[in-house]
């Protein structure tokens, strides 16, 4: 069997534990608003953190009865997500694995996969991971990808041709057999948030929520 530890590239993986390391936490802590939207109303069963980051999602799950792999490239990040789980109490209830999605892909089905800002400036095989995590789904489970549906206002001097594509787009990527999966959702809702500096905005998501028959 490959070993995921062997397989990671190296550029990438320096690239996200230097973003992680150079600030004591990168993210809120909290869970993702639209997975909770989701996974709220879900019964827990088995789950799957695709780009964990420092867990936020993976305890929040955890905490709500759910099993979870949880999975990065960055071996800071998941030193924190790990630590983090030991503090709430949820170590046994999630399992920290690291892999280059675009290389090795952790074994097993689940009754959700999540890919909440699964997103890279680096080069990332985004369709061929979202596939794999999709052929990850147990018979009835479901797939729930979140991402980035536009550049909030403070950046986007910096990126003004950047796109991100539609739930509609995503799906069409997927390429899921039409008799083997419903789509429950796909949609843009908007989320609140705090800029760097402190100023309150409005950002459109892209969802997209299919469930395996
Ligand atoms: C934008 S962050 C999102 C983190 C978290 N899901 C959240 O919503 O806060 C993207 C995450 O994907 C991870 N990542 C990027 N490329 C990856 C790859 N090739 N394999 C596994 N994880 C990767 C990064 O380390 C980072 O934690």
């Amino acid at each position: 069997m490959t070993d995921p530890q062997a397989t990671v590239d190296e550029e990438t993986a320096r690239h996200w534990d230097e973003l992680y390391g150079g600030r004591d936490r990168l993210w809120s802590g909290r869970a993702n608003a639209h997975l909770v939207d989701v996974a709220g109303a879900l019964p827990p069963g088995s789950a799957l953190d695709l780009g964990c980051g420092e867990g936020g999602d993976a305890i929040w799950l955890a905490g709500r009865g759910w099993r979870v792999t949880a999975v990065d490239i960055s071996q800071t990040a998941l030193d924190r997500a790990a630590a983090e789980a030991a503090a709430a109490g949820m170590a046994s209830r999630i399992d920290v694995q690291r892999h280059d999605l675009s290389r090795t892909f952790p074994a097993g089905e689940f009754d959700l996969v999540s890919a909440q800002f699964l997103q890279s400036p680096l080069e990332f095989p985004r369709a061929a991971v979202l596939r794999a995590a999709a052929r990850a789904v147990a018979p009835g489970g479901r797939l729930l990808v979140v991402e980035h549906g536009e550049v909030p206002p403070w950046a986007r001097a910096a990126h003004p041709d950047r796109r991100f594509p539609t739930p509609e787009e995503t799906l069409a990527e997927l390429d899921l057999d039409p008799d083997g999966w419903r789509t429950e959702r796909l949609d843009a809702p908007r989320r609140q948030i705090t800029g760097p500096d402190g100023q309150p905005a409005t950002l459109v998501d892209h969802l997209l929520l299919v469930r395996r028959r």
